[in-house]
């Protein structure tokens, strides 16, 4: 690639969001579309259980709503619910006209139907799925479509490194007209111009020690977007999955909630239930009750892991449900046809993000953020699961839209300077940003996790200020590298997180604090936004 490129729109991120919105725009602009990574890697292409969608007869926009709602503890926006929910069928009808296969039952009539497996959180069964590998469907899916299409560049390797703005430039009006990006192939740093920029950059799990998502996921998008003057919201609403592997050689492995929606039971090491004395809803009650229960029970029990049991199901029932899930626990020694899975709860998705409106608008000019690096108010206090998907699917097809009719826009970009490299040396001592990355992520993990207190939010934000100013001054003396970037970014995005999470001084959704473990509505029934300015 050329030292100095110009596109129309530079989608960051090759996810669902990101694809999708690419595929939405071709056909007027051209896009060019970066991976940091391989081109494929990315939450999505992990996700199992799948989409959840309004397209049984017996279900309804209204009850979907109504569940997203309850699951949100009073802090998603009624408006983007209703909104998002209601075009669940035609993102379906969507993904399926571009040759995404989901499973499939007999129906009534003899022919065939969409099968929708269970999540906690849903009344309904409502989620659309391919087998227990729905995102890879929809990954290699789209991503066929995309290098399919002449004027859809893709890009792997590729770190985007800041945005580029005309207000760091000296002029004004603010706007974002590209960004800097690392090839990690050539090692040199491009500059990339173009006339929108979306920020499709997904989540931040790895500012935990244990998380399900992939390794690319360390809220490049929300701290660039953050540097670059916007707002962000809710970053306190960490959302634990109940039930990951639990097993020395797998790095991240899900066990996807579908398991407990076809009748997957929890189980303490001595194999009694327990849900029953934490929700009516059993396995099946929203995410945060789930990995709250377990998580207290381990404690209580001194236990490592607790077990998630579906051997009392047909085995051929089992694998052809969950054939992924089969596969991979037998690579680790588990029949889950007859054995039960030790399991523990892990960070995963980030109900908060970059504050956007429903077309992934953010407060700067030119620049969009969507999928999970972005804020809507879809969740709330907590994300229902296989809600995600949906959102990256809406928000894409919405923020394309208002590309398409944006008119505000110059043609022309202004010049931009090259990435200033003069006064940077080699880094002495790599040693630092492995260290600082590994403490960054345990105390994270111990001080803010499942359960917090105010006292180890304080602790955890002073050894988060004295991080930041160790990164600075490696970032400002040493050549940039992908770990170093990276740091810098998840460093950033956990002091946001521990910021929210001493704001709200009550428990609600996922935020729950042993200082004030009651819900308080009269105080907090509202979002937490930051602002560039804000430095409380
Ligand atoms: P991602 O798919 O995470 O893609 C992020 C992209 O951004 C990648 O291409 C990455 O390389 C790129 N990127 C990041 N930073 C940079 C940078 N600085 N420069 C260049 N590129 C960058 N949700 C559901 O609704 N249903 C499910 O069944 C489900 N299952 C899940 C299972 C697992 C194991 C996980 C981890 C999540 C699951 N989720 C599920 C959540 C859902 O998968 C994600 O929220 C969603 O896929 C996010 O999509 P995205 O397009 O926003 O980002
Ligand atoms: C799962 O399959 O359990 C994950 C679903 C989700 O995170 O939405």
């Amino acid at each position: 690639m050329p030292h100095l490129q110009d596109c129309d729109v530079l989608i960051i991120g090759s996810g669902a969001a990101g694809l999708s919105m690419a595929l939405h725009l071709a056909d007027r602009f051209t896009v060019a579309v970066l991976a940091k990574g391989e081109i494929f890697e990315g939450a999505t292409f992990y996700a199992q259980g799948g989409v959840s969608a309004v397209i049984d007869q017996n279900d309804s926009i209204e009850s979907h709503v109504t569940d997203t709602l309850r699951a949100g503890a009073g802090l998603c926006h009624a408006d983007v619910v209703q909104s998002i929910v209601q075009q669940g069928s035609d993102q379906i009808a969507w993904l399926l006209a571009k040759g995404v296969q989901f499973t499939t039952t007999a129906s009534a009539d003899g022919g065939q139907t969409m099968h929708l497996t269970q999540e906690g959180g849903h009344s309904q069964r409502r989620v659309v799925h391919a087998e227990d590998a729905t995102g890879r469907a929809i990954e290699t899916t789209l991503l066929e479509q995309a290098s399919a299409h002449p004027r859809i560049s893709l890009w792997p390797e590729h770190l985007a490194i800041d945005l580029i703005t005309t207000g760091k430039l000296g002029r004004t009006p603010d706007r974002c007209i590209g960004a800097y990006v690392l090839d990690k192939t050539e090692n040199a740093v491009r500059t990339i111009r173009a006339r929108w920029c979306v920020l499709a950059t997904g989540g931040a799990g790895k500012v935990y020690l244990y998380t399900s998502n992939p390794d690319v996921a360390t809220g490049d998008g929300i701290a660039m977007a953050w540097r670059a003057g916007c707002a962000v919201a809710n970053m306190e609403f960490v959302q634990f999955h109940p039930t990951c592997l639990y097993h020395p050689h797998a790095k991240t492995f899900l066990l996807t909630e579908a398991l407990r929606g076809e009748g997957g039971v929890l189980r303490l090491p001595n194999g009694e239930r327990f849900m029953h004395r934490f929700d009516e809803r059993l396995e099946l009650a929203p995410r945060d009750i789930v990995a709250r229960a377990i998580d207290y029970e381990m404690k209580r029990l001194g236990s490592d892991f607790v077990y998630l049991d579906i051997s009392h199901k047909p085995a051929d029932f089992v694998r052809e449900h969950f054939p992924n899930v089969y596969r991979k626990c037998l690579e680790f020694g588990i029949d889950i046809t007859t054995q039960p899975i030790p399991v523990v709860p892990a960070a995963h998705y980030l109900c908060g993000g970059i504050v956007t409106d429903l077309a992934g608008r953010t407060s700067l000019p030119g620049l969009f953020a969507i999928g999970e690096a972005a804020c809507t108010g879809l969740h709330g206090a907590n994300r229902m699961a296989s809600n995600s998907l949906l959102e990256c699917l809406v928000t894409a097809t919405m923020a394309a839209e208002a590309i398409v009719s944006d008119e505000s826009v110059p043609c022309v970009l202004p010049e931009v300077p090259p990435w200033d490299e003069r006064l940077v040396t080699n880094a002495d001592e790599e040693v630092v940003v492995a260290h600082n990355w590994d403490e960054l992520r345990r105390f994270m993990w111990d001080y803010v996790g499942i359960v917090r207190t105010t006292k180890r939010l304080e602790r955890a934000r002073r050894r988060v200020h004295l991080l930041r100013g160790e990164i600075s001054e490696f970032y400002a003396n040493f050549r940039v590298t992908s770990d170093l970037i990276e740091l810098r970014n998840l460093v950033q995005v956990a002091e946001l997180i521990i910021r929210c999470a001493l704001k709200r001084k009550e428990s609600r959704g996922l935020h729950f604090t042993l200082d004030y473990p009651e819900r308080d509505d009269i105080n907090y029934a509202r979002d937490t936004i930051l602002r560039a300015g804000d430095f409380s």
